[in-house]
């Protein structure tokens, strides 16, 4: 695998610019023409590796997604003010294509006619369409029966020869490894280095939507550990170019069933990963033994951030709630919320402070999760069916009726007003 190095100074020493000139530039590029300068990653190219003059970088008009205001969720979780960066608003619905548009850009750059991935699904899904868009063919590793079949059909249907494997997401890497040792596939699990360059630009994306305001809290999900580990680098760098002042608590959250990091800073000190064998209806982060787990480490102590796990009831209730201020998420995005309740309960977060929660994917990644969750079928069965009873407030099922206006109308009355 060729990883060349770059000069992480580079880009932004080059420009010659003071933190307000690279302000400037960043925003006046929201008015051009270019398609790089529409990508919500390729307009800030100075924070990223560059492309050689003659390569166009392969984009799908990536980033640029919604800062939402929280208005419920924050009187659930008992803060003044919440607000939500939606990355499931990406093209393919989830972060990972901020990361995808400059891995896929280098690997044709070095001339490779295949990349690969080991996936929950939602790698695989951007892969498959950043390669096709670049003209390159891919290779997708997911585990059999345990990712979402949206996510699925998003890598066939953009093209990728994908391969279900009888094993979990770590079985999947473990392959994965030892196939691009033997043929001449190019690598685009998160370890891949342009990947988490181009996943920086989510905090640098936020920052301007807070007009450079820096939040008391960032929280997000962990599974591979590489997005929390790309937003803490992508904070430390800002600060280090004078673009903010002070850095926000980067927290990370996990399942309960899939905690190696909290177990390895509770268990541990951080010392030496403990892997679990991952369990969660959370697919995406369905992890047992994450790739960048010493620089998830290292952000939550540059930032003073917490690691935090939720349970699974405890996910479903906080994607059910994030759903009712009409912004949909995937279980794992959820657990953002749930964990913030914890830590408001806590102590550590305050409630006029100011909080961020990044939610990764979008709700349709996973309709078979809301379906049974509205339908209460989530927990049926499972150890999880007594504690699963505080949902029942949030479920909505659908209601199946005689095709006519009374029968609506008396749904109607019975809703009350
Ligand atoms: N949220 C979603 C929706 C994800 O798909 C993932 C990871 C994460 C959170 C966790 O991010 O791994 O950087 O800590 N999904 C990967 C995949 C593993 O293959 O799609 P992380």
């Amino acid at each position: 695998m060729i990883f060349p190095d770059w000069n992480k100074d580079n880009g932004v020493r080059a420009t010659g610019l003071d933190a307000d000139g690279l302000k400037l530039l960043w925003s006046g590029r929201r008015s051009s023409s270019q398609a790089a300068d529409h990508s919500g990653v390729w307009r800030f190219r100075e924070v990223l590796p560059a492309l050689a003059e003659t390569q166009e970088p392969i984009t799908l008009r990536e980033g640029n997604t919604p800062l939402y205001a929280m208005p419920l969720c924050a009187r659930i979780a008992g803060v003044e003010r919440l607000q939500a960066k939606h990355q499931g608003m990406n093209p393919t619905g989830s972060f990972k294509d901020t990361g995808m548009t400059v891995a896929a850009s280098f690997a044709r750059q070095q001339g490779f006619r295949w990349v690969a991935c080991a996936s929950t699904g939602n790698t695989s899904a951007s892969m498959a369409a950043y390669a096709s868009r670049g003209g390159m063919r891919s290779l997708v590793l997911i585990p059999e029966g345990q990712i979402s079949w949206s996510k699925l059909a998003q890598s066939l249907d953009y093209g990728a020869v994908t391969c279900q494997l009888k094993t979990d997401f770590d079985g999947c890497m473990r392959v994965l490894n030892e196939v691009v040792q033997r043929m001449p596939v190019y690598l685009l699990n998160s370890v891949n280095p342009y990947r988490l360059e181009g996943q920086k630009t989510l905090a640098i994306e936020l920052m301007e939507q807070l007009d450079w305001r820096v939040p008391d809290h960032v929280i997000v999900p962990g599974g591979n550990l590489a997005n929390s580990s790309a937003i803490g680098k992508a904070f430390l760098e800002m600060k280090e170019w004078g673009l903010i002042p002070t850095l926000p608590k980067i927290s990370i959250i996990q399942a309960e069933g899939a905690n190696p990091l909290v177990r390895t800073l509770r268990e541990n000190g951080g010392r030496a990963l403990i892997p679990v064998q991952a369990e969660t209806l959370a697919t995406a982060i369905r992890i047992g033994n994450p790739a960048s787990w010493k620089k998830a480490l290292r952000v939550l102590q540059a930032t003073d951030g917490r690691v935090e796990q939720v349970s699974e009831v405890e996910i479903a209730l906080a994607k059910a709630e994030i759903g009712a201020e009409g912004i949909g998420c995937e279980p794992a995005s959820a657990v953002t919320l749930a964990g913030l309740k914890k830590f408001v309960k806590h102590g550590f977060v305050k409630s006029p402070e100011t909080i961020v929660l990044v939610l990764t994917g979008h709700l349709l990644k996973d309709p078979d999760f809301t379906l049974k969750f509205h339908r209460g079928d989530l927990f049926g069965g499972t150890r999880f069916e007594k504690e699963a009873e505080v949902l029942v407030p949030e479920q909505r099922a659908p209601l199946v009726l005689e095709a006519s206006a009374d029968a609506v109308v008396r749904v109607l009355e019975k809703a009350g007003s």
